[in-house]
């Protein structure tokens, strides 16, 4: 079996809940063409007490308990030797927010210029109520958060971040364009699918993209996504790349809703959703 191209070694209190999703999705079928492997630790199995104790009370009092440092650095040593040998991501609400830039980012390294070598990420997943700050100030060289609310471990958030970074490895996902056309890849959300029957229950499919006319069709797709991008997520256009054409058709959606003060007309966007000014809908 040839070098994965990307290791991920997860160190948990938890296991057993990664074994189910990493077994029925497209990561399964990564991992049997040798593209990603996952290694789980128990990070209870590095404790070496007669009661496996992994947490304790916080120092100066207050409510929860907090991750021990012993367990971790010695599961985390144990593995990957010292300094440990990748980097180490903990897993909590205090990282920096986990991005599909981000996911691109450790997929292949900030320098994305030597593909052919494995890229080995270590994931700690911290419970919720803490780990011994020295855990984050000695041992872990990343901090990831995948939004601004709390779970009850790192264990979900660890998940999140090995399938949206290993749909990143060519082979991995069957089109290899697939991640290039991703909401959020080109910086903005992508345009609307239709699939067979072009009519259902009354409803049809946009008569464009029967019409065979593949120039038409991706200026339409293209218009589609700034679009939905202008009405549900505004502060993406801050940052994507824009063509001319492009900014010409965001000008053209907000004049006309400036004019119209409501819709912008169907034969405009080629849609039959109405325009909404950012922060209405
Ligand atoms: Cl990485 N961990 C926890 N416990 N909660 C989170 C999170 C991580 N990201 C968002 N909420």
């Amino acid at each position: 079996m040839p070098l994965p191209a990307l290791l991920f070694e997860v160190f948990t209190l938890l296991p057993e809940v990664f074994e189910p999703y990493l077994q029925s999705s497209i990561l399964q079928r990564a991992h049997q063409r040798g593209l990603v492997e996952i290694n789980l630790y128990n990070i209870r199995d590095w404790t070496s007490d007669r009661h496996h104790i992994t947490d304790d009370e916080p120092y100066g009092g207050g409510g929860g308990m907090v991750m021990k440092s012993e367990p971790i650095f010695a599961a985390v040593e144990g593995v990957l030797g010292w300094p440990p040998a990748c980097p180490v991501i903990l897993l909590t609400p205090q990282g920096r927010t986990f991005t599909q830039s981000v996911a691109r980012e450790l997929a292949f390294g900030e320098d994305t210029s030597v593909p052919d070598q494995t890229r080995r990420l270590a994931l700690l997943c911290g419970r919720y109520e803490g780990v011994d700050e020295r855990v984050r100030q000695h041992l872990v060289s990343d901090q990831i958060s995948i939004g601004d609310y709390v779970l009850t471990g790192g264990e979900l958030a660890a998940l999140v971040v090995i399938d949206a970074t290993a749909r990143w490895i060519p082979g991995v996902l069957g089109d290899p364009d697939g991640v290039l056309d991703d909401s959020h890849a080109s910086g903005l959300l992508e345009y609307p699918h239709y699939t067979r029957p072009a009519e259902f229950r009354g409803w049809s499919v946009p008569e464009i993209l029967l019409s065979g006319d593949h120039g038409r069709i991706a200026r339409w797709r293209r218009e589609q996504s700034l679009l939905r991008t202008w009405q549900r997520r505004p502060d993406l256009l801050e940052t994507a790349p824009l063509s001319k054409l492009d900014r010409k058709f965001l000008d053209h959606l907000k004049t006309s809703f400036i004019s119209s003060e409501a819709e912008v007309s169907s034969e405009a966007t080629g849609s039959d959703e109405p325009a909404q000014p950012p922060g209405t809908s």
